[in-house]
């Protein structure tokens, strides 16, 4: 599969990703504020190309298991993932005014609103989880999947690596520090769904830990492609403001090895998952497609 068919695979889950949250996220029938839902409704439904929960649905059908069970689970992870993104784009945190080629949560609602969107997609996300329950999943299971969700949100993964990637602002770190930013706000929150497709498909210990030293791989490399885009990026294309993390004197690749050795790091760590990966005696042609993919896009 090439880099194109991958991309085509991507963007039919994302349809099935987009019609799900289109017909199961909160709306208003008059016990809730009808502001808050359609701030909440605007950010999830905004596009996005919902890389967390394709990693979880591509995962569980690796060991060769569907069900709606894995739809909630993956769409709890984009939950998450975009309220961690409305409170990134805040005027306290990076200040951005486009997400996702529209607006930010905050320039439409307010600010105040737009934090409330967004602890309520977290919240959301936990009770989709707690849930699974009632989808044929196991309490053993879902217990798993919801503390494995919630060290990689929390400050041990996203939120410790974005008070890291502020304190670091204008400051000179080593790689080692830089890494440590990019496993932790990025990568947690790609290694969290993979781990539960391969729960929720009944892996074992063995195939959850090389999946989780991929998924720790393409993690970091998602975040690499992400600095790079934002030197080398088309705003159009990827629905957000470039230049930015200069601007803001942020910790990133390029800022550390310069453009042509941030590429040249991202391949390097793309050869290493593909080595991970080739541990399993599974069909993973889609997840070695993904760490490609995850360096060739251009949003
Ligand atoms: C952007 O994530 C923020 C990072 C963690 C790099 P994505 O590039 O996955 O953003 P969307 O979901 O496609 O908008
Ligand atoms: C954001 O990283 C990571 C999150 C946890 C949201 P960035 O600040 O680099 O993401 P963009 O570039 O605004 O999408
Ligand atoms: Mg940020
Ligand atoms: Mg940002
Ligand atoms: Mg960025």
């Amino acid at each position: 599969m090439n880099s194109e068919n991958i991309a085509h695979y991507l963007s039919d889950i994302s349809a099935k990703v987009n019609e799900y949250i289109e017909n199961n996220l909160l709306v208003s029938k008059g016990e809730l504020s009808q502001n808050l839902c359609e701030a909440v409704r605007y950010s999830a439904l905004a596009g996005g190309k919902r890389i967390r929960p394709a990693l979880c649905i591509i995962t569980a059908q690796v060991f060769g298991f569907s069900s709606e069970a894995v739809m909630r689970a993956a769409c709890a992870f984009e939950f998450i993932h975009t309220y961690s993104l409305i409170h990134d784009d805040l005027p306290a945190m990076d200040n951005d005014d486009y997400r996702r080629g529209k607006l930010t949560n905050h320039k439409i609602y307010g600010e105040a609103t737009a934090i409330l969107a967004g602890d309520a997609l977290l919240t959301l996300a936990f009770e989709w989880l707690s849930d699974l329950t009632n989808y044929g999943i196991s309490s053993d299971k879902a217990t798993r999947i919801i503390s494995i969700a919630a060290k990689a949100s929390g400050s041990m993964g996203m939120i410790g690596g974005q008070m890291l990637d502020l304190e670091s602002e204008n400051n000179k770190i080593d790689l080692i520090a830089l890494e440590k930013i990019h496993k932790s706000k990025t990568g947690a929150l790609i290694v969290a769904p993979t781990l539960t497709g391969a729960i929720l498909a009944g892996a074992t210990d063995e195939e959850i830990d090389v999946l989780k030293d991929y998924a720790e791989k393409i993690g970091l490399l998602f975040q690499i492609a992400d600095d790079i885009l934002d030197v080398e990026g088309d705003a159009q294309k990827m629905g957000k403001a470039i230049g930015k993390d200069k601007v803001l004197g942020k910790a990133t690749f390029p800022a550390i090895l310069g453009i042509k050795d941030s590429h040249k790091y991202a391949q390097k760590i793309r050869e290493q998952a593909l080595n991970v990966l080739s541990k399993l005696t599974l069909q993973t042609d889609k997840l070695e497609q993904l760490a490609g993919f995850f360096i060739s896009r251009k949003n």
